[in-house]
């Protein structure tokens, strides 16, 4: 595995066994807002802090190895907050979307998302788009941004989307099986979540990639997003590699 070795890796790199690094790491990106109030400072900081996070985050995968990394940036539930928050998080998530395409590039990220995109202000989808395509080719760490996600919307949509093959004659019900479901939802280009890690202590799935994350190893830390750091994420990747993984075996 090639690992780049900046001053910070070589540090903390050897607590890492790197044939252990999770292949998929999810992350519910929570505790902004708790951030801020902790601080005096209005919610927004706390997201503001919050995509500097996932700037050091997204670089951090890609320095070991981490071949996909799917953030919950926006849930179908969060569109129910104040119209200025939402605003705010628009805004926060199409500036990063345009200032992030040199480092995407600079590090071979391929961005992906996954949710109702269709939700979403048009200068953002634009923004997504044109983010997107200029990344397509990059054959490092697959970025997948959930916007607007919802795991049970993503099943009714699968529902839909199975029904519609069958009533073309494109397939038999009777084929219906796991893999079918799988090869129907948004996630059908990724493999499965190894590591699924939640900040802020909560201890919920939220809506969450809800088929996904059958087998998934959860890592939950009361650090709260905005100081989920390169370090702190070593230390989830540090315990993954400790855990033993059965899948129902024995
Ligand atoms: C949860 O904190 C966080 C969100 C709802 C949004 C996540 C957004 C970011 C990390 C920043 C922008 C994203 C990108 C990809 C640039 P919360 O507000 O629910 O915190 P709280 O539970 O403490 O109130």
């Amino acid at each position: 595995m090639q690992v780049k070795t900046t001053n910070e890796t070589r540090t903390i790199l050897p607590e890492i066994d790197l044939r252990k690094v999770p292949r998929h790491v999810a992350i519910i990106m929570d505790g902004n807002g708790r951030w801020a109030k902790q601080r005096g400072l209005p919610r927004v900081e706390g997201h503001r802090q919050g995509a500097e996070s996932v700037r050091e985050i997204v670089r951090a995968a890609g320095d070991v190895g981490v071949e996909y990394l799917t953030l919950y940036a926006f849930s179908v539930e969060n569109w129910n907050r104040p119209k200025a928050e939402v605003a705010a998080l628009m805004r926060l998530l199409r500036k990063f979307l345009k200032d992030e395409i040199p480092e995407l590039q600079k590090n071979n990220v391929r961005l992906q998302a996954i949710g109702r995109l269709s939700d979403l202000p048009p200068e953002v989808q634009e923004q997504l788009h044109e983010s997107i395509e200029a990344t397509r080719k990059n054959s490092g760490l697959t970025l997948v941004l959930a916007l607007s996600y919802s795991g049970r919307v993503e099943m009714v949509e699968c529902v839909h989307s199975i029904l519609r093959e069958i009533k073309l004659g494109h397939l038999d019900p009777a084929q219906v099986d796991e893999k079918v479901i799988s090869q129907h939802l948004y996630t059908r280009y990724y493999p499965d979540p190894d590591l699924l890690v939640r900040t802020s202590g909560e201890m919920r799935l939220s809506n969450f990639l809800l088929w996904q994350l059958s087998y998934t190893e959860i890592f939950i830390t009361t650090i709260l997003w905005p100081d989920f750091r390169r370090k702190e994420f070593f230390a989830a990747l540090q315990d993954f590699a400790s855990r033993q993984r059965r899948f129902g075996g024995v």
